[in-house]
């Protein structure tokens, strides 16, 4: 397993791991057919050019991704945002979550004057919000029946943040 920075070279293969991993239900928000070269070619040049970027990879395929940015505004100059994590279905439960996660805050905190980051997940994803508090994340608030499940049903989002 390589753990590494992202390149702009990296568009086809996190887009066939985001395609694969949107066919999951409960995890990323964007629907499969939302999943588009184009969204993963904007976010994969955003977080090179303002923010980070980070890969697992194996036997030549990207199983593993993680990447965020910034805002865009200066008095959110020292907040990373815009934080999504995927890890192949084949591979959870073995440590690449973390790895990824752990090595995307190490960069982020390279960053000059970052002080802040912070992330999204829908309250159903106990996973997910298990995974980000043993990372030091803390729950900062509800926003209720923003999103919808596969039922059509609305349910909260939860905002979580860490600051260092
Ligand atoms: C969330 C996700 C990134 C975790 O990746 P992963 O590689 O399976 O996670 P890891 O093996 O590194 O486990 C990291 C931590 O997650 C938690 N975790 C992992 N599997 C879990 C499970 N089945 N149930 C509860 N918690 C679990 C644990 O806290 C674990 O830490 P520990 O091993 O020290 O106890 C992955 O499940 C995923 O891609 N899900 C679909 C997309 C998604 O939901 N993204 C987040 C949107 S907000």
């Amino acid at each position: 397993m390589n753990i590494r920075k992202g390149r702009i070279d990296d568009i086809d293969k996190v887009y066939k791991l985001y395609k694969k991993v949107s066919k999951i239900e409960g995890g990323i928000a964007r629907l499969e057919d939302e999943v588009t070269r184009e969204y993963v070619e904007g976010f994969i040049k955003n977080a090179l050019d303002d923010g980070v970027l980070i890969v697992a990879e194996k036997d030549g395929e990207v199983v593993g991704e993680i990447h965020g940015y910034k805002i865009g505004l200066r008095v959110f100059d020292h907040v990373l945002s815009n934080i999504t994590i995927v890890v192949s279905p084949d591979f959870y439960g073995e440590g690449i979550g973390k790895k990824i996660f752990l090595k995307f805050m190490e960069e982020g905190k390279k960053i000059e004057g970052i002080s802040r980051m912070e992330l999204i997940a829908r309250e159903s994803n106990q996973k997910a919000l298990k995974f980000y508090e043993s990372l030091g994340f803390e729950i900062e608030g509800k926003m209720r029946q923003r999103i919808k499940n596969s039922k059509d049903e609305l349910e909260a989002d939860i905002m979580m943040g860490i600051i260092f």
